[in-house]
């Protein structure tokens, strides 16, 4: 059977480090409260001028280097964002450009803190039934730019950065072995950013005017069902493949909230050292969080040859999902 194994990986992270000390500045907030309720101490942001496809570039280059492909031999670039350069064309296409893969088709994949998992799960089937060989898939964002810096119930959460894993086709045991990704529209209210596109396009100054093209977040809310909905996909994608809890090296969940992180970790019952977080350093970088975790444990030597990785993402949809590998 044809597998998608992961044989590289890379991050672009801006330099730009924003600190809790630094948000003290600009909403009614402290350093005590944020650390608390969340777990975040600082979060890298973009710098003006810095661009999406850059972070999204150098991730790749990284990603490619390591994986020793060439981007000529890609077949398809997956960039999972909702925080493209534009509306259109898709920061894929920019990368693709930018790299120089020239065989390659590119799109990107809307599901915000799920993106990445998202564009693993159709990449694996891409793989799978013999449409591709070597796939780029990067999952990114830059919410900076989209957070109300007024408001402290969000402004403080967010980070920018990409992420980015070259796959490759193998036959074997090694590579992702299963995926599972669901969505329920009926709470697409709980996050969401009601301005900057058709029903209220940025060139209506009423969509401005209005605070339209912000993240809202119903956070005490999307925490309780971000907390179920990771574990029970989790477990379910675990038993679909006939492993259990114990066989699992390393749990990866998407970094919002050490709280839910925590929270997630023990309804599952893994072992805190089992649990990966670096939400401290990042924040919420939502599309990037679990690819730039990725890396982090690579390059750390966190994950060995043969060991399990289950991965959970949650986000704005409400979108969710879970991918389990081999390395
Ligand atoms: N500083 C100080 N006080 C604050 C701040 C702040 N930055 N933000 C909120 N507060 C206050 C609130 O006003 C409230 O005050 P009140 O009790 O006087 O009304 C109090 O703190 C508690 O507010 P809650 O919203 O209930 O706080 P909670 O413990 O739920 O934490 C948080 C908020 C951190 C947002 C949490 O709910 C969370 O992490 N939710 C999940 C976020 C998430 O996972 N999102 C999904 C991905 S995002 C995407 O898809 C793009």
């Amino acid at each position: 059977m044809m597998r998608a194994k992961i044989v590289g990986t890379g991050a672009g992270i801006p330099k730009k480090l924003l600190t809790n000390a630094d948000l003290e500045k600009l909403v009614e907030t402290s350093d005590q409260w944020i650390r608390e309720r969340t777990g975040i101490r600082e979060r890298h942001i973009v710098s003006p001028g810095e661009k999406f496809s850059d972070l999204c570039t150098h991730a790749a280059v990284e990603a490619l280097k390591r994986a020793k492909v060439k981007a000529e031999d890609l077949d398809m670039i997956l960039v999972g964002t909702i925080s493209s350069d534009m509306l259109f064309p898709a920061t894929s296409c920019l990368v693709q450009r930018n790299i120089g893969a020239t065989r390659a088709a590119a799109s990107d994949i809307s599901a915000a803190c799920v993106g990445f998992l998202y564009a693993l799960h159709l990449a694996d089937g891409l793989i799978q039934s013999h449409k591709a060989e070597n796939i780029l898939v990067i999952g990114g964002e830059i919410l900076s730019r989209y957070v109300d810096w007024t408001d402290r119930s969000t402004c403080v959460l967010f980070g920018d950065g990409a992420g980015a894993v070259v796959l490759q086709a193998t036959r074997g045991d090694h590579g992702i072995l299963g995926s599972r990704m669901k969505s329920n529209g009926n709470y697409g209210d709980f996050i969401c950013m009601p301005g900057g596109g058709s029903n209220a396009p940025a060139n209506d100054p009423r969509t401005l005017e209005d605070r339209l093209p912000f993240i809202r977040m119903r956070g005490n809310e999307t925490f309780k069902v971000a907390v179920k909905a990771m574990a029970d996909v989790s477990s379910e994608l675990l038993a679909e493949q006939g492993f259990e809890k114990e066989e699992i090296r390393l749990f990866i969940p998407h970094q919002a909230n050490e709280r839910i992180i925590d929270a997630v970790g023990e309804r599952m019952k893994f072992p805190a050292e089992r649990v990966f977080k670096n939400v401290d350093r990042y924040g919420n970088t939502s599309a990037a969080s679990i690819p730039i975790a990725l890396d982090e444990c690579v390059r750390g030597g966190l994950i060995k040859r043969g060991d399990l990785i289950l991965m959970t993402a949650f986000g704005a949809g409400l979108v969710w999902g879970s991918v389990l590998l081999r390395w």
